[in-house]
């Protein structure tokens, strides 16, 4: 336990030398540990609109590098940012390979069928680069409604991408029939499914949100019969459908602050997110229970010792920023600047 003391008293240290020039943004789904170093913690979108405002030099982000490289992408030239481990990637962004979606969206759009890339934000900068070709857009849990609306404004049939049950959990919001889905066969692609269909699913999921069983839920019902479950959009659609509602890490906090002293609620995401709630809310008489323990790996990666080292190595002008390919800069800033201002819009 000491040596965690000696990380935070150091991290501390390193930060007031920084002063101004510094500052450190967090994804929820980062442990105690670093979230108690975090100058500004938001979910997805949050995260991305936050970064217009900062005037730092140094941009140090816990998170995963998609994360980070939506932060460099819309950061300022003169900023640097950094990720204390360039290997925190993402189950799910990398389920969509950039050359595999050029080939199908090609081959889609040879066949005659006109359609609008939705992708999350959960994607590499190649990824939003051809979304951003393409006239698409990106979209993170919190608008994922909304993004979807504008797409099916664009062209009546949409190919949403990489999350198929992020896909489908917006598409029920927005009465999307199931016989109108389709989810891509992206080795195979099947022409008369694809012509008949106005949504179009990638195949991609998260591996810990999909971790979510119902068994889970009938357990949880059968455990706390007056709790109320609440879950994030990337799990399943029959598990979004068994609990009391979903939507993004913010919703979720939302849902903890809100709940009434002597209640409890089941919250189906990454566990570190959980367990502060149920940290937070228990003097309040609050329990908050996590659905299942899921973990994300690769939010794990980034502790409060990489965190140290990388505030050590900005001081010392060896820390290494996370760089972006120049070609992919303009198509990838036309996808996320289609969100940031259709979701400024009122
Ligand atoms: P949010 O946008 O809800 O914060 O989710 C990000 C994420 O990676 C969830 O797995
Ligand atoms: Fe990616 Fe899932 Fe981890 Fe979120 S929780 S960063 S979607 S692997």
């Amino acid at each position: 336990m000491q040596s965690l003391n000696v990380y935070a008293n150091k991290i501390a240290e390193l930060k007031k030398e920084l002063g101004s020039k510094l500052v450190i943004m967090g994804h929820h789904y980062q442990h105690d540990d670093v979230v108690a170093h975090v100058d500004m913690a938001g979910d997805s979108l949050q995260l991305a609109q936050m970064i217009d405002g900062i005037e730092a030099e140094h941009i140090v982000f816990c998170g995963v590098h998609f994360m980070a490289e939506s932060a460099r992408l819309l950061a300022k030239p003169n900023q640097k940012v950094y990720l204390p481990d360039h290997g925190a990637s993402c189950l799910m962004a990398e389920m969509v390979p950039a050359t595999l979606l050029d080939t199908v969206i090609t081959k889609i759009l040879a066949h005659g069928k006109k359609i609008v890339p939705l992708a999350y934000v959960n994607t590499s900068l190649a990824v939003k680069a051809i979304v951003g070709k393409h006239g698409g857009a990106v979209c993170t849990s919190s608008n994922a409604k909304k993004m979807l609306e504008w797409a099916y404004s664009q062209g009546d049939c949409v190919l949403f991408l990489p999350d198929r049950n992020l896909g489908n959990n917006v598409g029920n919001m927005l009465n999307v029939p199931q016989d109108k889905r389709y989810t891509l066969d992206v080795e195979n692609l099947d022409f008369t499914a694809i012509d008949n269909a106005s949504l179009l699913l990638w195949p991609g999921c998260c591996p810990i949100h999909e971790y979510f069983t119902l068994d889970h839920i009938a357990k949880m019902r059968e455990a706390y019969p007056n709790a109320k479950i609440y879950v994030h959009p990337e799990c399943p659609q029959e598990i979004v459908a068994k609990s009391d509602g979903a939507g993004s890490t913010s919703f979720l906090i939302n849902v903890a602050e809100k709940a009434e002293a002597g209640s409890t609620i089941i919250i189906g995401t990454e566990v570190n997110l959980v367990q502060r709630l149920a940290k937070q809310h228990k003097d309040r008489g609050v329990t908050v229970i996590p659905l299942f323990n899921a973990q994300c790996p690769d939010m794990a990666k980034i502790t409060e010792a990489l965190l140290c080292k990388t505030l050590e190595d900005i001081i010392a002008n060896k820390a290494i920023p996370v760089t972006i390919d120049n070609t992919m800069i303009e198509d990838g800033k036309k996808s996320l600047t289609r969100m940031l201002e259709h979701c400024a819009k009122k």
